[in-house]
């Protein structure tokens, strides 16, 4: 796993770099999460709204069996999705998967509690979620970019849900929020360098001015989440109530819990349309793999 780790880290910086800090945490949190509950190699994982299935690497080892979803209409290579369908309509049985993973999706979905209620009713009892949402991060993906939630609103829409909400983690602190923003001058003009394929980590300039700032950032972040009661923690502490984003983890609880409703009339068939585009301008369609 660690080498998965470190593996899919260099390809997101090389990917992009402008996102550092927002990608590493998301794949160390990620990393630890799968550690923590799928350690078996069994069992079933959906990777929801999963554009060009960045953390394939990673939860490929886990699970013997991965789906992933997106709308026809992503502004992302998904050549490697398996099943094109819209989040808030899943065309999967109840408690058909072991594991849900949402990397920055929920805010691009205008119902994102129908979303939520979708994972839950497709999630086995005992399941569990990996759910990230971007907070102080520009606006993306126009004009699909809805909503910004705050941990009380991950918490609330996913107890409405039925979930047990277990954490809500920042990704970052005010420091990160400010450098991104300083840094926008600097990275927005040199990304034209993309044209050229040369807009890389590997490219000094953009080595320098771009992603050594950010990854000073990690050293100090990582220690302080490390090292609870150091004095980058101390400091950590006082810079919280800003940040680039949270990564929530979810737990089906194995008793019932309060009715699931938002139930898809999509269940259970297995629709011949490709190409759903956004959400209500399309229908759900299987490529490949249908659970
Ligand atoms: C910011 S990208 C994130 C992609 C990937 N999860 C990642 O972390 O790199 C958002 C993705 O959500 C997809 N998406 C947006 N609305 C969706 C919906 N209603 N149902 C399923 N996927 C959706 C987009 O097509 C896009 O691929």
């Amino acid at each position: 796993m660690r080498r998965r780790v470190k593996l899919v880290r260099r390809r997101r910086r090389r990917a992009n770099p402008s996102s550092l800090i927002s990608n590493e945490l998301i794949v160390d949190g990620l990393g630890h999460f799968l550690l923590d509950h799928f350690r078996s190699g069994a069992g079933s994982v959906l990777d929801l709204g999963a554009g060009t299935k960045p953390y394939a690497p990673l939860y490929e080892l886990c699970f013997d069996h991965c789906v992933a979803v997106d709308v026809g209409s992503s502004p992302h290579d998904i050549g490697g999705v398996d099943v094109i369908a819209d989040a808030a309509g899943l065309p999967f049985h109840d408690a058909t998967f072991d594991c849900i993973i949402c990397t920055e999706v929920l805010e691009h979905c205008p119902e994102p509690w129908l979303v939520l209620h979708e994972m839950r009713r497709v999630l086995k009892p005992d399941g569990r979620v990996y759910l990230t949402t971007p907070f102080l991060v520009a606006l993306h993906e126009m004009p699909h970019d809805y909503f910004r939630f705050t941990p009380s609103a991950l918490r609330r829409m996913s107890e409405d849900a039925g979930f047990e909400c277990c954490s809500v983690s920042p990704r970052g602190d005010r420091f990160a929020v400010t450098l991104l923003t300083l840094q926008f001058p600097i990275s927005k003009p040199l990304q034209w360098l993309r044209r050229l394929g040369a807009y890389g980590y590997a490219n000094p300039l953009v080595f320098a001015l771009v992603a050594a700032p950010q990854l000073l950032y990690l050293r100090y972040w990582r220690r302080a989440q490390e090292r609870p009661g150091s004095r980058f923690a101390r400091l950590a502490g006082r810079m919280e109530g800003a940040t680039l984003g949270y990564v929530t983890c979810l737990h089906a609880p194995l008793a019932e819990g309060p009715p699931v409703q938002a139930s898809s009339p999509l269940l259970g068939c297995r629709p011949s349309l490709l190409g759903a585009t956004h959400p209500g301008e399309g229908v759900a369609g299987t490529r490949a793999g249908s659970v």
